[in-house]
C-alpha cells in the first residue's frame, strides 16, 4: 500500500501539472518586481500558449516534459539557445518589447532581461533604463556588479532565477526566487562577438536623441572596462565623438571603488554616480535623477546633447 502510493506519486504529480498546463491563463512572461527575492506566480501551460515553451525558464525548469510534448515547439538545444535579445529575431516571428529569459553563451546562466524589440529593427538587450527616478543609481560597486532595480521598471541589468518552489496548497502557484545580476553579466553578454551600443535619451522638453557605437564590450571584473569603437549613427548630436574616446578604455568606478583618472578626488562621489569615469565625465548617465533637470552637473548628463540639463529618460542597450 505504502509502496503503491510512492510509485504513483510521480504520475499524480505529472497529471496535476498537465491540468495546470492546459487550463491556466498566461502570466509567466510578466514576472513581477523582485530584487533578489521571491515572487508568487500562476503557471501557464504550453498548450494554451505554445510561445511559453520558447522561454528557456519555462521550457527547461518549470515544465520540461510538457513543453517537449507541445506541437511545433523544438526542443531547446545549444544551437537555438537565446543568448541575448538579438537571438530572438532569428526565430522568425514578431516579438514585442518586454522581459524575456535568455541563457548566457558561456556560463549558461538563465537570466531575465528587458528586450527592446521596437527600436531600429529590435533585438536590443537593455542593460540600463531610467525614466522617473524611482530607483537610486548612487549604488556601491557590489551593487553595480550584481545589478539592481527591476527589469520591468528602472534597472541596471538583469535577473537570475535561483529556484522555483511549488505551492503545495495551490497547484497553479509557483514561487520563483531571483537574484539580480549586473556588470558581471554585462561582461559575459558583450564578450560573445562584436556588439553595437545604443544610447537613447529624452530631454525634459520632449526632444529625443540617440547615439550608436560599434565595437562595444565591457571587460572582465574587477575593472569592467568600457570598450567602444566608432559612432555609427546618431540623432540630435551636434558635435564629435563622446563615449569614444573620452570614456573608452576606462574602468568602472563607484563611490567605494575609485578607478578614475582624477588624481585628487573621486568622480563617482563628486558627480553622484557609478560610471566609466575618466577625469571626470562627458557623460554621467548614472548620475542623480532630477525631476526638473536641474542642477545638472551631478545629474544624468550627456554633454553633446544637453550640456546644461539632467535628462528625463535614458536607456542603454546593445545588440
Ligand atoms: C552595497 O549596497 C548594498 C545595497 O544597498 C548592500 O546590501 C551591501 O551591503 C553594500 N555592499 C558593500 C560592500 O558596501
Ligand atoms: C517609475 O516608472 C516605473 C516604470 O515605468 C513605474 O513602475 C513606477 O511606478 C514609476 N514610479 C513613479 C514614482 O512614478
Ligand atoms: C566591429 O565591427 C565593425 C564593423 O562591423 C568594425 O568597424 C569594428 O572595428 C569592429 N570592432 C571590433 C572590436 O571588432
Ligand atoms: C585595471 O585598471 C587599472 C587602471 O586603468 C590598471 O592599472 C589595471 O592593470 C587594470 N587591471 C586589470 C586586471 O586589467
Ligand atoms: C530641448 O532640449 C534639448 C536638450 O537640452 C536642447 O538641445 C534643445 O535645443 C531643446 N529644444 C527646444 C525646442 O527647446
Amino acid at each position: 500500500m505504502e509502496r503503491d502510493a510512492n510509485n504513483q506519486f510521480p504520475m499524480a504529480l505529472s497529471s496535476s501539472v498537465i491540468v495546470t498546463i492546459v487550463f491556466i491563463g498566461a502570466v509567466c512572461l510578466n514576472l513581477a518586481l523582485a530584487s533578489g527575492s521571491c515572487v508568487d506566480l500562476d503557471v501557464t501551460g504550453c498548450r494554451t500558449n505554445p510561445q511559453l515553451c520558447q522561454d528557456p525558464l519555462i521550457a527547461e525548469v518549470t515544465c520540461p516534459v510538457m513543453c517537449n510534448r507541445c506541437p511545433n515547439v523544438p526542443q531547446t538545444t545549444q544551437a537555438d539557445t537565446t543568448a541575448d535579445c538579438s537571438d530572438l529575431l532569428k526565430r522568425g516571428r514578431s516579438w514585442s518589447s518586454g522581459v524575456y529569459t535568455i541563457v548566457t553563451w558561456k556560463t549558461h546562466t538563465t537570466v531575465d532581461v528587458f528586450c527592446d524589440m521596437d527600436t531600429d529593427g529590435g533585438g536590443w538587450t537593455v542593460f540600463k533604463h531610467r525614466v522617473n527616478g524611482s530607483v537610486d543609481f548612487y549604488q556601491n560597486f557590489s551593487s553595480y556588479e550584481n545589478g539592481f532595480g527591476s527589469p520591468h521598471g528602472e534597472f541596471w541589468l538583469g535577473r537570475r532565477l535561483l529556484n522555483i518552489r511549488k505551492d503545495i496548497s495551490n497547484s497553479n502557484m509557483f514561487q520563483y526566487c531571483f537574484k539580480l545580476i549586473g556588470l558581471r553579466l554585462l561582461n559575459e553578454l558583450t564578450s560573445r562577438r562584436n556588439h553595437t551600443l545604443r544610447i537613447d535619451l529624452k530631454a525634459h522638453n520632449g526632444t529625443r536623441m540617440y547615439d550608436v557605437y560599434d565595437g562595444f564590450s565591457v571587460g572582465a571584473g574587477s575593472n569592467y572596462t568600457l570598450h567602444v569603437d566608432h559612432r555609427v549613427d546618431s540623432l540630435h548630436l551636434p558635435y564629435g565623438h563622446l563615449l569614444s574616446p573620452y570614456h573608452d578604455g576606462q574602468p568602472f568606478s563607484t563611490y567605494d571603488h575609485d578607478m578614475d583618472q582624477h588624481s585628487s578626488s573621486s568622480c563617482a562621489i563628486t558627480y553622484h554616480g557609478g560610471w566609466w569615469y575618466n577625469g571626470c565625465y562627458a557623460a554621467n548617465l548614472n548620475g542623480r535623477y532630477f525631476v526638473n533637470g536641474f542642477p545638472y552637473y551631478t545629474g544624468m548628463v550627456y554633454m553633446p546633447f544637453a550640456t546644461f540639463e539632467s535628462v528625463k529618460k535614458s536607456k542603454m542597450m546593445f545588440k
